[in-house]
């Protein structure tokens, strides 16, 4: 098949993942996904900018072989993450002058993961630009995006930015650019969910970096390129704000259906409030649809049945998995029920200690609950709903 082009001398060459469904055996991919790479033919060097994960390095080779296996000069890495930098080592081999143009701490994280000998490298500092001939790349730093050592490169004569994985979406898709923004949408959203957002702060700072820049296109290296970067840039800016949505996440399971009745209870208080409820039955949830869930709402409220004196696991995982995600909501609470005691609460507020958030009084049931405790969680509601009135 031919490279995709981008721009003239600028050509897509990495490879379609249609069938992968779950990433960092952690994350699930319901539309799979993309490893990008960039051939840049300039007048005097050609750069590769980020590679493929290896599974699939043998769809970057016959790419770079339609584009009629140019010389290799430079293979720009802006992330040591293995699925863009996993197979340098192969076009290294293929290509015995090229170098590794990255960052200091990138150029550790390659030595590290990849065994790629020191002397392959050309070290490069943020803002520093290297000539292609007609084609000039600035590097930017953009750390933590997801990792310390990210960075973009702008190319300046076609006003391109090349981000790795900033602004990309798991998304398998035969669109070189954007054809469908809703559905980029929620496939971007899930991925700064899942691994961006912990470092929203970080990203607030890069995104005002880039404004020194004037972008047409961003070509990220999970999914299709964007010919309108103002749609990603805006929604990233929105994400990664202070305001927030007057949602509850409510992530629950239920064994014998206490804790289900108290969910539904909860459920119509807060929605006679005007209070909108994302609910997740953890026995069932796609991950990514609850850290997306995450990703605006004001508070979260976990709901848990109590097992071997415990919050259930599937709700401790959800917890955990809160706390790390870091979302920017502001309250916190927990129902739930239990048979004769137990430290759910306990538990699951160490759980999420991490979180900037004020706990409200949980309602815990012994046994089914009975008036008084749905009166407890109509209390619960009101105050919810008075919180996020008052923000
Ligand atoms: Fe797509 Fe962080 O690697």
């Amino acid at each position: 098949m031919k490279p995709r082009e981008i721009k003239p001398g600028i050509f897509s060459v990495g490879a379609i993942d249609w069938d992968r469904r779950l990433f960092d055996k952690l994350i699930p991919l319901p539309d799979g996904t993309s490893y990008n790479s960039y051939l840049v033919i300039g007048g005097e060097k050609t750069a590769l900018i980020d590679t493929v994960d290896p599974p699939l390095q043998h769809v970057l080779e016959q790419n770079l072989q339609a584009a009629g296996s140019p010389a290799v000069d430079y293979v720009i890495c802006l992330h040591a993450e293995q699925d863009h930098s996993g197979s340098i080592p192969r076009v290294l081999e293929l290509h015995p002058a090229a170098k590794v143009v990255t960052n200091h701490r990138c150029k550790g994280m390659l030595i590290d993961l990849l065994h790629i000998p020191e002397e392959r490298f050309i070290e490069v500092a943020d803002r520093e630009t290297l000539s292609l001939g007609g084609k000039t790349l600035e590097f930017i730093y953009t750390p933590w995006v997801h990792w310390p050592e990210t960075m973009s490169a702008y190319l300046q004569e076609d006003k391109l930015l090349f981000s790795c994985d900033f602004f990309g979406s798991h998304l398998a898709t035969s669109d070189t650019f954007v054809a469908d923004e809703a559905t980029v949408y929620e496939a971007a959203k899930r991925y700064y969910a899942e691994i961006m957002m912990p470092f929203r702060k970080f990203i607030r700072k890069n995104l005002a970096a880039l404004e020194d820049f004037a972008i047409d296109i961003i070509a990220p290296s999970h999914g299709p390129a964007y010919d309108n970067q103002d749609f990603i840039i805006s929604a990233y800016r929105d994400w990664v704000s202070d305001e927030v949505a007057n949602e509850v996440v409510l992530p629950y399971t239920s064994m014998h259906g206490s804790t289900k009745e108290m969910v539904e209870c909860l459920t119509r208080a807060l929605m006679e409030r005007g209070v909108t409820v994302k609910r997740f039955d953890l026995a069932r949830t796609d991950l990514g649809k609850l850290a997306m869930a995450l990703v605006d709402a004001a508070t979260i409220v976990l709901g848990a049945p109590t097992v071997l004196g415990k919050p259930h696991p599937l709700v401790a995982y959800a917890a955990y998995v809160a706390g790390v995600l870091k979302p920017k909501a502001k309250f916190a609470s927990i129902i739930g029920s239990y048979g004769w005691g137990g430290q759910t609460v306990e538990t699951l507020a160490s759980l999420i200690s991490s979180l900037d958030v004020e706990v409200l009084e949980p309602v815990m049931v012994k046994g089914f609950p009975r008036e008084a405790d749905f009166a407890a969680l109509d209390k619960l509601a009101d105050k919810i709903a008075a919180k996020h009135q008052a923000l």
